[in-house]
This record gives structure tokens, C-alpha cells and sequence, in this order.
């Protein structure tokens, strides 16, 4: 497979391109507005693969936004490969921050991505990754270098919870078959030191509302005699917390994995610096879990952030008053073992148990998701850790990742195989950010990493 490298250094104009046309198109999914840009996205995405070389491509209708579903099946004899990505992004907000507008990629250099970088909402999560894919395909395609079968399942709801997905895969187990589950949709350490991720948490996503009075009242007439329920659930927040930043609701810990001192120890080998972490986010000092370091906190420990929170006057000016709502959203990040249904349930009871009798609260649960570990030992990682090796002249370290991508647990369940993370971009990329970008060096390199996983899997499936 020498000439992959050739192939992308010849066609690396058009792929960029053809990237940028799709990252054209506002796919938020979150968003009503934006629901016909969301399904032109998917025909976008349906086109491409048909290019690229799948024999038939679906338009999936389900309750929500399609799945696109492709696949090229040369021998049933030979394994299947089952990419899955999504092409639905984030919302671009706070629009004012980004330096160009979201929707209209510009590369430019930066620091970290001396060979430039797209910049555009979904340049890395997800487009450009899933788009690797689709180029990979093309490849192996027009060069009589598909080694196995191979199909694609593009969602466009992962970045709201992926509803339609598991109601989708509920229902075709067997035309999604597969032997391996290939997705690129998370980050690796560096450009120079590569990584795999064999981990990603958990999640449960749950709203709070804590009502005062019937009506929002003055503030001078009424305050002090009343809840006022903005005071009130911002110290209930507070008390989620302890002087340690352990998490106080009852049971939360009860099923956490601990690691041992081996594996941790081994996690502390990945290449680190705490001064340039501080450096990138401009702070002086880090903030977490006592007892754990920051590579720790942020992929082998659980945690709850306030995400959002809202109530009573932000408008210009003063206004005396007291709400007579306060909302919240919330999120915590989940490690193997603890069950995001469970962990809800432990929420929603101590929540409303530590509320004062003078206010009602509500919680309402959102989406959630079961965390994921992969071992090392399995063909599908040692396929992928050949692969990198040879397009970065690096063995890839294994690393888990603290971001969540909850239908790779289902994925396990509904399909019984393994998946395999094998992602290009960078933390500092700045997803679900202002200012989101993936490398140019990086979307080339996946291209060519692609084709050799594909290559080694099958090998090693003989
Ligand atoms: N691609 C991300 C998840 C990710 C990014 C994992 C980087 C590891 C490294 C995905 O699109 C995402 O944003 N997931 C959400 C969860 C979802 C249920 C909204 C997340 O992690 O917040
Ligand atoms: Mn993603
Ligand atoms: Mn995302």
C-alpha cells in the first residue's frame, strides 16, 4: 500500500475541498431552524459515499433525522468493517467569539498546525473526521485495495443523545452485522505522539427547576420573608460538592472502578505538561478531585458541572426582583460501572432531599449513556496500533478519554462486536468551541491511516 501516500498528496487539494463543502452546511442538530440543513447534509453525506465507491447507499428514515447507511460487500467470506461518524454538529453560539463565521471555513495557520487548519463548526467533531472515511474508501476503491467488506452508518443525532440511532440499530441487526466497529470521533495527544482511545465515560444529563413563589415578586417588598429560589439552588448546587471536590449525593461512588496502582502508574506515563495545559487555558492553577491527578480527573474519575444556569433579570440595566424560577442544566460524567439510569435516579432523590420546604423542584432527566473501556489485546486495537506506527514512525499510546459517546456501549450490546477509536484530532481543536479546527496535517494522515487499519485487520482476522 506505498502508493496511499501518493494518492492523498495528489488528490490533498480536492479532499480539502470537498471537506469545506460540507462544512458548509449548518447540520445543528439541536436546533429546529436548522432541519432542512440538517437533511441536506445527509444527502450530502449519501452522495459522497456513492462517489467514494459504495455499491448502495440508504437514506434510513426513523423517528428523527435519517441514518446513512452504505455499504460495499466484496465476499461474505471476508470480515466487515462497520464505520460509524455523525454529521450533525454543534450549535456555533456564542457566535460573537468565533473569528470567522462558523459556517464559512477558512484555513489558517496556528501554532500547533503549522500546515494550516480548517476552521468551521464541525471541522473536527465530526465532519472531518467522518470525512477521513469516506476519502479512505475512495482510495481503496479506486485502487483495488479494499481488503474487506465495509459498511457505513452516519448519524446526524449524536450530539443530542442519539435517540434515533438506537431505535435504529434495535431494528437491523443484521444488516449491521459486522466483525469491528471503526469510529473517528475522538482526539489523540499529539501530531508527534499518537494515541489510541480505549476509554470514554459515561453520561447523565438532567435539568433542575426550583420554584419560589407564583409569581416574580419586588424585591424590596418581598425579600427576605421569601425563598429566593435563585439563592436557593445555587447553594444546592454548591453543596454537590465537598472541600475535597468529591460529589455528595448518597451512593455515587459505590460502583466506581478503581484503578490500581499499576494501571495508574502506567496512565501517568503519557507524555504531559501541566505548565502548558495552564499555559493553553490561561489559569493559574488546576482545580479537581483530591488525590488525583489531571489526566486522572479528566477520563478515569466521575464528575457533575453545572453546564448552563438561568432565572430572573440579565437584561441591561438593574431590576429589583425576585424570580420566581431558577433553572439549571447539569451533567456527570459517568467511568465504567456506574449505570447512567441509576445515577439519575441517585440525583433526582438527593436533589429533591436537600431542597428546603420553601421552594418545589423538578428534575428532569435528559439523555445519558454508558461509559466504555476496550482492552488492548484484541485485533481490531493491535490492527490500529500497526497502522499508526507506520504513517507516524510511533507506537500509539492507549489513553481514555473523558468525553462520551454513548452508543458504543449499546454497540456492544445490540452487536456484540468491539469498537476500535481511532481519532485524528487534537484537544486544542477547540470542538464544541469558538473557533472549532481540525489540522490539515491531521485529516491527510487519517486518510492514510485508514486503508493500512483496514489492511492489518484483515490479516489478522485469517
Ligand atoms: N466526539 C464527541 C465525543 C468525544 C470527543 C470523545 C473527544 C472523546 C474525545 C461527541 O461528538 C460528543 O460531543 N459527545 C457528547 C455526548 C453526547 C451525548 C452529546 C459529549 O461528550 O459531550
Ligand atoms: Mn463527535
Ligand atoms: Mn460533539
Amino acid at each position: 500500500m506505498e502508493n496511499i501516500k501518493a494518492y492523498v498528496t495528489q488528490h490533498k487539494d480536492r479532499f480539502i475541498n470537498e471537506l469545506i463543502e460540507l462544512l458548509k452546511i449548518p447540520s445543528i442538530s439541536a436546533d429546529s431552524a436548522y432541519s432542512q440543513d440538517v437533511l441536506n447534509t445527509a444527502d450530502a453525506v449519501k452522495k459522497a459515499l456513492l462517489t467514494a465507491g459504495c455499491d448502495t447507499v440508504e437514506i434510513c428514515e426513523t423517528p428523527g433525522y435519517p441514518i446513512v447507511y452504505g455499504e460495499k460487500i466484496i465476499d461474505s467470506n471476508l470480515p466487515t468493517v462497520l464505520v460509524y461518524g455523525h454529521y450533525d454538529v454543534q450549535p456555533a453560539d456564542p457566535i460573537e467569539l468565533w473569528d470567522s463565521p462558523p459556517f464559512e471555513p477558512v484555513i489558517k495557520k496556528t501554532e500547533i498546525h503549522p500546515d494550516g487548519a480548517i476552521f468551521a463548526r464541525g471541522a473536527c467533531d465530526d465532519k472531518g473526521q467522518l470525512y477521513m472515511h469516506v476519502k479512505a474508501l475512495e482510495y481503496m476503491v479506486k485502487n483495488d485495495n479494499l481488503p474487506c467488506n465495509v459498511k457505513f452508518m452516519i448519524e446526524g443525532e449524536e450530539e443530542i443523545g442519539s435517540t434515533s440511532l438506537a431505535w435504529f440499530v434495535e431494528r437491523n441487526q443484521e444488516k449491521l452485522a459486522n466483525d469491528v466497529i471503526l469510529i473517528s470521533d475522538t482526539g489523540m495527544i499529539s501530531n508527534t505522539q499518537p494515541s489510541i482511545t480505549t476509554g470514554l465515560r459515561g453520561l447523565s444529563y438532567v435539568e433542575v427547576e426550583v420554584t419560589g413563589p407564583n409569581r416574580d415578586l419586588h424585591s424590596g417588598l418581598y425579600g427576605g420573608a421569601v425563598a429566593n429560589p435563585i439563592n436557593i439552588l445555587t447553594k444546592m448546587i454548591a453543596s454537590l460538592h465537598d472541600e475535597n471536590n468529591h460529589i455528595t449525593i448518597p451512593g455515587f461512588y459505590d460502583k466506581v472502578e478503581e484503578l490500581s496502582t499499576e494501571e495508574r502508574a502506567e496512565m501517568a506515563k503519557a507524555p504531559f505538561s501541566l505548565d502548558d495545559y495552564k499555559k493553553a487555558l490561561d489559569i493559574s492553577e488546576v482545580y479537581g478531585e483530591k488525590g488525583y491527578t489531571t489526566n486522572e480527573r479528566n477520563s478515569i474519575r466521575p464528575t457533575l458541572d453545572v453546564n448552563g444556569i438561568w432565572g430572573g433579570y440579565t437584561g441591561e440595566g438593574a431590576k429589583t426582583v425576585i424570580a420566581s424560577k431558577a433553572h439549571a442544566k447539569i451533567s456527570m460524567r459517568l467511568v465504567p460501572n456506574q449505570d447512567w439510569e441509576e445515577i439519575t435516579e441517585l440525583f433526582t432523590k438527593h436533589f429533591i432531599n436537600i431542597a428546603p420546604k420553601a421552594v418545589k423542584v423538578k428534575v428532569i432527566p435528559h439523555h445519558g449513556g454508558q461509559g466504555y473501556v476496550t482492552p488492548i489485546n484484541n485485533i481490531g486495537y493491535k490492527a490500529a496500533s500497526k497502522a499508526y506506527e507506520e504513517t507516524f514512525g510511533v507506537t500509539p499510546i492507549p489513553q481514555r478519554s473523558g468525553g462520551s459517546i454513548p452508543i458504543v456501549a449499546l454497540f456492544e450490546k445490540e452487536l456484540k462486536s468491539k469498537t476500535i477509536l481511532m481519532g485524528f484530532g487534537l484537544d486544542s481543536d477547540a470542538i464544541h468551541s469558538p473557533n472549532e479546527h481540525f489540522g490539515i496535517f491531521n485529516y491527510l494522515k487519517g486518510i492514510e491511516t485508514i486503508p493500512l487499519f483496514f489492511k492489518y485487520y484483515t490479516e489478522m482476522s485469517k
